[in-house]
């Protein structure tokens, strides 16, 4: 059976299309052969996906005449660097890549924004495939075309951007991803409803523990309709510059949260207390009523995410979002919702409501 696409994302008259279908990988190559015939492609990859899967994709390319070239480096965030960097290009420039041969990234969104990055600077920019690993990297990272890594100064602090040729995923992968790792994709997946789709939210707040059971029907579905709202947003605003600033939603105290504690909480968790205290804001904002907060506070529990006892030092926290790359002419931007599936930026919220916002993830 062919894969068949289950979205078009058409960022700037270069559609690509994303296959969303358990099992993809062995039919990898077939399908990325169409996208972008090549006599050889680059791999790219971490250890850990290299030793579970890298043999099963291999084969799939090398099955279609694909000579494979592999670069791995260490897993996690510590290695989202330019010597990562470094060993791609090295590793391609020594193939003689050329502009049309492509790169693919196999892992999750570390892998997936080195590899873009290195895909948009190598020969000026070379063609390259999404092949995300994590449901973070499923819903959310792989889609949209933002590339880069870190610097000592901050996360993400150089980067491009640099859309795929195409995305493929196969919920199958989720089996063997540390249950840390699925809870904290599902963070992206439940804020996405609240910013989009109310209807959607409704049946996720009821359904959500199918995922964390690994129902890869359940995920299958999910992450369809995720990798959906993110095109859709994608689309309507390539370089952020208006409604795709939506996505942060739960992302400016987020990442103030994630930096204080320096990384001991995930990512989704710290987006997931992010959530909770600017949907609480936006209730002493007299925003949104208190039943959707409770509402979206329930369904973040529901996926095993923390809903509060956050340990930090709240002026710590204050200080680390005045000094977020988002923050515009020092005023803190906040994505806050109105009602579930619907949210507005507000740039004028008072600190003292900022700092109790804060407050009342402590307890
Ligand atoms: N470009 C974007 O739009 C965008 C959006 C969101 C996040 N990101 C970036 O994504 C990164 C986080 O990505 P992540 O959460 O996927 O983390 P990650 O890439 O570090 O992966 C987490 C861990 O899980 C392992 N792993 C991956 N897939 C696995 C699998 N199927 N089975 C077993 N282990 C597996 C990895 O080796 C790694 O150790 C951050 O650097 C963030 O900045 C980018
Ligand atoms: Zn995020």
């Amino acid at each position: 059976m062919p894969a068949v696409p289950i979205a078009v994302v058409n960022v700037l008259n270069t559609p690509y299309e994303i296959i969303v279908e358990p099992g993809v990988i062995a039919r990898a190559g077939e399908t990325i052969r169409k996208v972008v015939p090549s006599r050889v492609c680059g791999v790219f990859t971490d250890e850990t996906i290299a030793r579970l899967y890298l043999p099963a994709l291999q084969k799939s390319l090398a099955a279609v005449g694909y000579e494979v070239v592999t670069a791995i480096i260490p897993a996690g965030e510590a290695h989202k660097t330019l010597e990562s960097v470094k060993i791609g290009y090295d590793a391609f420039l020594a193939k003689n890549f050329e502009r049309s041969t492509p790169i693919i990234s196999f892992g999750g969104g570390v892998v997936g924004d080195i590899t873009g990055f290195i895909a948009a600077t190598l020969l000026r920019g070379v063609p390259f495939v999404q092949i995300p690993t994590t449901l973070l990297a499923m819903v959310d990272a792989s889609v949209g075309g933002k590339t880069g890594i870190d610097h000592p100064a901050g996360k993400n602090l150089i980067g491009a951007f640099h859309q795929p040729r195409a995305v493929l995923i196969d919920p199958e992968l989720l089996k063997s991803l540390p249950p840390r790792e699925l809870r904290s994709g599902l963070a992206e997946c439940i804020k996405h409803d609240i910013i989009r789709d109310a209807d959607h939210f409704a049946t996720l707040e009821h359904s959500i523990d199918r995922a964390l059971k690994l129902d890869i029907a359940y995920l299958t579905d999910l992450i369809a309709h995720n990798v959906a709202i993110k095109a859709r947003v994608v689309e309507a605003d390539p370089f952020e510059k208006t409604e795709r600033a939506h996505l942060n939603f739960g992302h400016t105290f987020g990442h103030a949260i994630e930096t204080v504690s320096q990384y001991a909480y995930a990512h989704g968790e710290c987006v997931a207390l992010g959530m909770i205290a600017a949907s609480r804001m936006a209730s002493r904002l007299k925003m949104i009523d208190d039943k959707s907060v409770d509402r979206i506070t329930c369904c973040i529990a529901a996926a095993g995410l923390p809903t509060g006892r956050m340990s930090l030092p709240i002026p710590d926290v204050l200080d680390a979002m005045k000094f977020d790359k988002k923050v515009k002419d020092g005023k803190i931007r906040f994505v806050l919702p109105d009602r579930i599936g619907h949210v507005v930026v507000r740039d004028d919220v008072p600190m003292d409501l900022v700092r109790d916002a804060l407050l009342s993830v402590t307890g």
